[in-house]
């Protein structure tokens, strides 16, 4: 199997009752565990890269590690840059072998929104990848862009239609309310989804991109806070909602939070649990093995994308 990229996997999930899990990846556990679990569902899968993750680990490193989950599974594997900040890396990872590329130009004004975007739809079409972009702000941090929780906007759905016309953007990343990280809500949580129908109304065939899609289940905070953490007062996106999204044009849900949540919370009982060992393969190795199972759990109760392949 090769590397593929997300046209086909949108194709069938849109209007269908699941959608595809965008993982994010930094390092050789944190593939495998989302790759193993995905084979065993038979699951199509994004694996995805931030800039962070490309500085952490170093491109090729992920690169080829992507490559051998590639030769060590037989499903769907797209590999795709997460919030490209400008057309500088997008090209780099169009010619490093990425299938999908982010641009977020969501920190711009439309019309500054549309001229990156365009250029990077351009640059990529031309060599058989994929373009995903952003409009309207969500609230939280990532490496390359931050946004506080005043200035998040929501996607206007007229701009939307307008922005995919003028761009050519293969799928688009919506803000309706979603944040990124382990602290999405001070109160009950909110979803617009009269908003995100009206987006799918009017781009029927544009496959929606959910980030800050974790949901911070409350078993793993409390595990990390139990074995010496501090995450106190996390809360994130109900899985409802995220199924009731995927009924709405969403076809790609990003999740790195719940793993980060997963890989730590396990880390942190092992070291607790077994203060002889030192060996880094028995902690990392069950942080792999947490992984896998939160992963598992999303592709069969959250995405529904099990025995799609
Ligand atoms: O959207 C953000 C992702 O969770 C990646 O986070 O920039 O810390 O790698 P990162
Ligand atoms: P979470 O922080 O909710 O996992 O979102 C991840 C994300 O959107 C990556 O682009
Ligand atoms: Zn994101």
């Amino acid at each position: 199997m090769a590397l593929v990229t997300t046209t086909e996997m949108f194709a069938k999930a849109l209007n269908q009752d699941y959608a595809i899990g965008a993982f994010n990846v930094n390092n050789m556990e944190i593939i495998q565990g989302i790759v193993d679990a995905a084979q065993a569902e038979r699951s199509p899968l994004i694996l995805q890269v931030s800039a962070g993750a490309r500085k952490y680990a170093r491109p090729v490193y992920l690169k080829k590690l992507v490559e051998a989950a590639v030769l060590d599974s037989d499903i769907d594997i797209a590999l795709h840059l997460d919030h490209g900040e400008d057309f500088a890396i997008c090209k780099q990872c169009v010619d490093d072998g990425f299938t999908s590329v982010m641009i977020d130009g969501s920190k711009h004004e439309l019309a500054e929104n549309i001229r990156i975007t365009s250029e990077v739809v351009k640059y990529a079409h031309d060599r058989g990848v994929v373009v995903e972009a952003e409009l309207g702000k969500l609230a939280g941090i990532e490496d390359a862009v931050k946004v506080d929780s005043a200035s998040a906007t929501f996607t206007v759905p007229e701009e939307a239609a307008e922005f995919v016309e003028k761009t050519g953007v293969d799928s688009l990343a919506i803000a309706i309310g979603t944040s990124h990280g382990a602290y999405k809500f001070k109160g009950t949580p909110y979803l617009d989804f009269e908003r995100l129908k009206q987006i799918h109304e009017l781009i029927p065939q544009t496959p929606l991109v959910l980030h800050g899609a974790s949901s911070v289940l409350k078993e793993f905070v409390d595990r990390c806070n139990q074995f010496g953490g501090q995450i106190p007062g996390a809360q994130g996106v109900p899985e409802e909602m995220i199924l009731e999204a995927v009924k709405h044009g969403v076809c790609k849900v990003n999740i790195d939070t719940d793993l980060r949540l997963a890989m730590t919370a396990e880390v942190r009982k092992y070291i607790i649990d077994h203060p002889e060992d030192f060996d880094p393969r028995k902690y990392i190795g069950a942080g792999r093995t947490a992984i896998q199972a939160m992963v598992s759990h999303k592709i069969r109760n959250v995405l529904n994308s099990s025995n799609r392949m």
